[in-house]
């Protein structure tokens, strides 16, 4: 999710158009971790499962090949072919314009990971869309990457499916304001890291930067960019179900997802068989433009940082203090120090300063996924504060390998991020386009949130969007929906409160909100089989949880190691083999962290 846009590159000194593939591999921990860039272009990382139940490593396998898309024949039926590992892929024709039924046409990149029962069998229960927020987050990443875990949880009874949204990624026609990767990676060089105000003139930068990036799509547009929208990406999730052959959507959407499902629900109440939205935004909010309501738990997150490493002890969190109070103030000293004087960072593969602006995105972005995040954060500022700021510098970087430029067009179908503004600005009231009313929204949110610096660039990043007719669906989200929804919302999510998923509820009859007591944005950033088994239970039999349930969590975000490096787990003595591989699955999920985080 969910959060400002990411249609620029923000990271100075290093960026790659070659080989934006991934891959961090956590050595210091047993745990091998691949990241799916925004922007893989051939091949793309892939997580395996431990066969061994008893630990809890990934092996990184074999990156997988990128399938060749564009050739692929689009169809109005699915064409199945092979693609990735044990995944199966196929272009799918749609209307651009729904309205417009034979008019222009669209093609959506669609991915299956196909259910073991076959689909006349009675065992078999159809197939389960999912989106992994953003917006403009690629569902094929997100199958290639985190499918066979999501399997785990959901059963075999399932085929697995997501899609890139219109614009996005392999889908056509995209989103893509630039001629080439090369300028696209030179016009992010000269922004500082996702920092509204960085400098005095910033919030005018930030929105004299809008005017351009509006102009250039603008310039790109052949008439498909106003169809970029949640109403007509909901369209076409129905007609991804038609095509499959069933009448009702089962769904599980992730932040951004989550206006993405209530959308639907809205729109479609009476097409709905299970639909699931986790980590809720409010879509009202989201709709009228005004990215007001996300920051509401964002500093009781940042505070399970601080209480979580003072009982974790110096051991496992290495910025330790005996009072959550004096961790927050060293942060503070650091950040303060940061802001007069950033640092020069040169590592093995990258450089680029370390500055108040780098590290605000990365403890934010270290909030969206405690359990990947957390322990190596702690380590980073702790060595940051004994004079090395690398380990600091590579978490705030881990996507990006050195600046290698192709200065060629790109001539396959991969992911670029321009789809993020076009689905966002689309979607949103339009923004008025002069630079005072961008700052007072600013002076008016910065006094309600810290992060606002970090996030304000959603609104005022739309500020010189083209001007479309708004005539999509942007609410009403009331509906009495053919199955009941459920949501799922986190203590302390950063970005979308509980509180939101508590007030979407409201609108939807007889909809449960499920409870996760963790940190994290998404209930799968944290490990919680209670949680999931929930999910299956819905997924599988249609059963709510009882309203106001808390689920709990099953490990920490520091977890103590044994000698040998791995991570010890409270594993319960009775678990059946079936919650043991599920709780692997959960656990690589929080370490991998698959949802789209916007910087
Ligand atoms: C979609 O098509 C309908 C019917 O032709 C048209 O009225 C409408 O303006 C189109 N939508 C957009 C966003 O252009
Ligand atoms: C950003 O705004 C906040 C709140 O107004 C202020 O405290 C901070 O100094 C500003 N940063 C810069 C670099 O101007
Ligand atoms: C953190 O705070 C404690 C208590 O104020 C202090 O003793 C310690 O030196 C600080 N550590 C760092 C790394 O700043
Ligand atoms: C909600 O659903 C119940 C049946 O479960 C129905 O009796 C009631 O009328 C519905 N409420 C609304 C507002 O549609
Ligand atoms: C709401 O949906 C339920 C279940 O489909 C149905 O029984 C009920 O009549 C509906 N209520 C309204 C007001 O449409």
């Amino acid at each position: 999710m969910l959060g400002p846009p990411k249609a620029e590159h923000r990271r100075t000194g290093m960026m790659s158009t070659r080989m934006r593939q991934l891959v961090l591999m956590g050595v210091a921990t047993i745990i091998c971790y691949t990241l799916i860039s925004f922007n893989s272009r051939n091949f793309i990382g892939h997580l395996s499962r431990p066969k061994d139940a008893g630990t809890a490593g990934l092996r990184l396998t074999v990156p997988q090949r990128e399938y060749p898309w564009e050739e692929d024949i689009p169809s109005t039926t699915f064409q199945w072919k092979p693609c990735y590992t044990r995944k199966q892929c196929s272009r799918l024709i749609v209307p651009l314009n729904y309205s417009d039924p034979y008019g222009e046409k669209a093609t959506i990149a669609v991915i299956k990971k196909p259910a073991l029962f076959p689909v006349d069998s009675k065992e078999y229960k159809g197939p389960v869309l999912l989106n992994p927020g953003g917006p403009g987050g690629s569902g094929v990443n997100f199958l290639v990457g985190s499918g066979d875990m999501i399997g785990t949880i959901l059963g075999p009874q399932f085929d697995i499916i997501s899609f890139d949204p219109r614009g996005v990624g392999r889908s056509t026609p995209r989103a893509s304001f630039f001629k080439s990767d090369a300028e696209r990676a030179l016009w992010g060089e000269d922004i500082s890291f996702g920092l509204v105000n960085n400098s005095v003139e910033g919030v005018s930068r930030t929105w004299a930067r809008a005017q351009i990036v509006g102009k250039l799509a603008e310039e790109s547009d052949t008439g498909h960019l106003r169809h970029i929208n949640t109403d007509q990406t909901a369209r076409d999730m129905l007609t991804i179900v038609e095509a499959f052959g069933q009448r009702k959507i089962q769904y599980w959407g992730f932040s951004y997802g989550s206006v993405l499902g209530a959308t639907f629900a809205a729109m479609f109440p009476d097409k709905v068989h299970r639909l699931i939205i986790d980590g809720v935004a409010d879509s009202e909010d989201y709709y009228s433009n005004l990215w007001s309501k996300n920051l509401l738990d964002t500093d009781k997150a940042l505070q399970t940082f601080f209480t979580g490493c003072v009982a974790a002890g110096p051991e496992s969190c290495a910025f330790h203090a005996p009072k959550a109070s004096d961790i927050a103030k060293n942060l503070t000293t650091i950040l303060d120090s940061l802001r007069k004087q950033p640092i020069p960072v040169r590592t093995e593969s990258a450089y680029g300063l370390l500055d108040y602006a780098r590290l605000k995105g990365t403890i934010l972005r270290g909030l969206y996924s405690p359990y990947r995040s957390f322990q190596p954060l702690a380590k980073g500022l702790s060595d940051l504060v004994a004079g090395d700021p690398k380990t600091l510098f590579k978490l705030a970087e881990p996507m990006l390998p050195l600046f290698e430029c192709s200065c060629d067009s790109p001539k396959n179908l991969r992911e670029i991020n321009d789809a993020a503004k076009a689905i966002m600005c689309n979607d949103g009231d339009d923004v008025p386009g002069d630079l005072e009313s961008a700052q007072k929204f600013f002076d008016t949110f910065i006094k309600e949130s810290q992060w606002a610096e970090v996030w304000a660039d959603g609104r005022i990043g739309c500020s010189g969007w083209p001007k479309f007719p708004k005539n999509h669906f942007q609410g009403p989200f009331i509906a009495n929906t053919s199955h009941p929804i459920l949501l799922i919302g986190n203590t302390a999510d950063p970005v979308t409160p509980l509180w939101a998923a508590k007030k979407m509820s409201r609108g939807f009859n007889n909809s449960v909100v499920l409870t996760q007591d963790s940190p994290g944005h998404c209930s799968l950033a944290a490990p919680s089989l209670c949680t999931q088994q929930h999910v299956r239970d819905y997924f599988l039999n249609g059963v709510l949880p009882k309203p106001g349930t808390i689920c709990s969590v099953s490990t920490t975000p520091f977890p103590r190691k044994t000698l040998d490096g791995e991570e010890q787990f409270p594993l319960g003595q009775a678990m059946t083999e079936e919650e043991r591989s599920m709780f692997h699955a959960i656990h690589a999920l929080s370490k991998t962290y698959p949802i789209t985080a916007p910087f």
